[in-house]
């Protein structure tokens, strides 16, 4: 099947996800940057309704940041299982088939979260899962899903899909942000993990979609960081009496309902693309904690409010 050059065509963007977190932060950059762009209307699962988004806006580019991520966490999706099949496999083939027929680009915001630490890939060893690698952890059933859909939009000519992993702004009272979740948890557990620093890797995913890249893109700054050294970044940068206490994954495993995953993606091939990307540390540095060192006493203050007090 012949394609347009999605390079050389203006770009206008059609974005699902108007109500969601990253879809919000996707359509904010998109007006800052004075780039084209509509929010589609219609649901994932509905062909005629998203036909008609097409219609309407005639976009060139389509960007997918909706999905069901549960609430207040992918524990939800356990008790959910059809409506989680429903949106994030149906839904997703749905808009990945249009998109297909249509000639369009399509980016969709997916996850990196179906990757585990095994004895192939130690933690710790530095050796990460490529895009090439076949998915490990299905441990929960919104992972499941994922996983499974990634190993079939795979198969699209015209599909970038984006291993989101852990993602990160920086206002750290904002509840879904991975950095607010693990400074209000009472216990934590302490393990190296890749992750998205949004304010640094958004942008790139526009120009990605607007360089018609296609198929699997682990979407995380390079290397890891575990829990504790997050812990003491906000310590040194922002609150000296900041305190916290870690548990086992053992321990962990009996206040969730689902395992989580725990891995370090490779990032040759978005380094190969974004040169300037900053390791985990330097982006959470210039992202998170130099902001948040300019605003101490109000950053401290929303935070201990979140912590109910605790320091
Ligand atoms: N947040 C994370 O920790 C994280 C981590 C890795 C990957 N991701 C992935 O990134 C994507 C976006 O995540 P997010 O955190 O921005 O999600 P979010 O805040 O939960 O927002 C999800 C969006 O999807 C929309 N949506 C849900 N079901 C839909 C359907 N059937 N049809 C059309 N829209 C539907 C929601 O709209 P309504 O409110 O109208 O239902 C909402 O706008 C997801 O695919 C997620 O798996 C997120």
């Amino acid at each position: 099947m012949a394609f347009p050059n999605w390079q050389q065509q203006e770009p206008v963007f059609l974005v699902f996800g108007r109500s969601g977190w990253i879809g919000g932060l996707v359509g904010e950059l998109l007006t800052s940057q004075g780039t084209k762009f509509e929010y589609a209307n219609a649901r994932l699962e509905d062909r005629a309704g998203i036909l008609a988004d097409i219609e309407r806006v005639k976009p060139t580019h389509v960007l997918n940041a909706a999905g069901l991520t549960g609430r207040p966490n992918v524990d939800w999706c356990e008790d959910h299982k059809i409506e989680t099949i429903r949106v994030n496999v149906l839904g997703m083939l749905n808009l990945a088939d249009i998109c297909l027929e249509k000639k369009l680009h399509l980016t969709t915001y997916a996850t990196g979260c179906i990757f585990h630490y095994d004895k192939d890939f130690p933690e710790g060893s530095g050796k990460g899962f490529k895009e090439t690698d076949t998915p490990n952890f299905t441990g929960s059933y919104y992972s499941y899903t994922k996983a499974m859909v990634e190993s079939l939009l795979k198969e699209y000519p015209n599909i970038l899909v984006l291993r989101v992993r852990m993602p990160i702004v920086g206002d750290l009272t904002y509840t879904r942000n991975f950095i607010s979740k693990i400074i209000r948890y009472d216990k934590i557990i302490n393990i190296p993990n890749s992750m998205t620093v949004l304010p640094e890797l958004l942008p790139y995913s526009i120009e990605m979609a607007k360089r018609g890249l296609t198929g699997i893109m682990n979407y995380t700054n390079p290397g890891a960081i575990s829990h504790n050294e997050i812990m003491e970044l906000y310590k040194s940068y922002v609150d000296p009496e900041f305190t916290w206490k870690n548990f086992s994954v053992e321990e962990q495993a009996e206040v969730i309902k689902a395992p989580r995953s725990n891995n370090l993606l490779d990032t040759t091939r978005i380094e190969g693309e974004f040169p300037q990307i900053l390791p985990i540390r330097q982006s959470l540095i210039k992202h998170v904690f130099e902001p948040a060192a300019a605003n101490k006493e109000e950053v401290c203050a929303a935070v201990r409010a979140m912590r109910g007090g605790r320091v």
